[in-house]
């Protein structure tokens, strides 16, 4: 069968056919909270990025398909250089991670010698081979305090920075990255939100801006926000990330109302990704995410250092 014929398969059947191919292939489909319905209701695993790495660090199967942006696929492929890794969508990229490069970073620890370099995870994998440990946004705070150095170089999202100087006395350096997505969420776009639904808890992501967290009512990473939501007493929520998630939040805890804090909140790069894309990389094994050696040996270290901060 080829692409074309495929592309007019209906929903049940490229569903099978991906179930079919998932098992000829050894494989496993890893989502992210932000992943379109469709893509999340295949996925064998659906996460934030820290359970996502976590997942991919233990996994047996030969083909890891990751449903989600780059330097999640290239977290996988580290993690496991053994298996395939593959990125249904070639071209999902996360804009954050392109704006510090390993060569901007290699400067600034230049400049501060004395400092501990801590990266999110949005990072590429040659940023990650030049920096002592890597974070999420569910355990940044932690990553920090774990640190023996009293000056952290954090790069690149300023917002994050910000939140996790918030909880430690060290000095914290904070890069001037940001995503795009959380950043332009306002304190307006609270304050209508909270006019509009006065009895909800507005629940928002460390990526957003020091003045939208000011107004949360908590802060917290995609799965620790599902988690809020199901184990809340509360009955209605803002939710101030990508709007994928509230999918996650329909299905697993139903009786909750979960309105978006700004309805503008897209990753156009996360909704790349859909079944077509899903099964022909399957099929065909492509495109596959290879890090080079040299660079994942680096890298690795910085990622299993924070995997090891519990
Ligand atoms: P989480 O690790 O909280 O899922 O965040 C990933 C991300 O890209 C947020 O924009
Ligand atoms: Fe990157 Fe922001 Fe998209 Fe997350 S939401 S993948 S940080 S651009």
């Amino acid at each position: 069968m080829n692409l074309t014929s495929k592309e007019t398969l209906d929903p049940h059947s490229l569903i099978e056919e991906i179930d079919r191919l998932k098992k000829e292939k050894d494989a496993i489909i890893l989502a992210h909270n932000y992943q379109i319905p469709e893509v999340q209701d295949i996925a064998d695993f659906i996460g934030d990025s820290l359970e996502l790495a976590r997942k991919a660090a233990t996994l047996d199967n030969d083909v890891i398909v990751f449903c989600g942006v780059d330097f999640m696929a290239e977290t996988a492929a580290i993690l496991s250089p053994d298996k395939t890794v593959l990125l249904p969508a070639a071209e999902a990229n996360c804009p954050m991670a392109e704006m510090i490069t390993a060569g901007e970073l290699k400067v600034l620890k230049e400049r501060f010698p004395d400092a501990a370099v801590v990266c999110y995870v949005n990072t590429s994998a040659e940023v990650k081979a030049e920096s002592d440990i890597c974070c999420t946004s569910s355990n940044a705070v932690k990553v920090v305090e774990s640190l023996d150095e009293d000056r952290i170089i954090f790069v690149p999202d300023r917002n994050l920075g910000a939140y996790v100087a918030r909880f430690t006395s060290k000095e914290v350096l904070p890069w001037e990255g940001f995503c795009f997505v959380h950043d332009r969420m306002t304190t307006d776009d609270v304050k209508e939100a909270r006019s509009l639904h006065p009895e909800a808890e507005v629940l928002v992501h460390p990526e957003c801006r020091a003045e939208v967290i000011d107004l949360a009512d908590g802060v917290y990473s995609t799965s620790g926000m599902i988690k809020r939501v199901c184990s809340s007493p509360g009955k209605e929520f803002i939710i101030g990330t990508e709007i994928g998630i509230l999918h996650r939040m329909k299905k697993d805890c139903p009786e909750k109302i979960c309105y978006p804090l700004s309805s503008q909140a897209i990753c156009t790069t996360m909704k790349k990704t859909d079944l077509v894309k899903v099964h022909a990389s399957l099929e065909s094994l492509t495109p596959q995410i290879i890090v080079p050696e040299e660079i994942a040996d680096r890298a690795r270290k910085a990622i299993t250092r924070m995997l090891e901060v519990r």
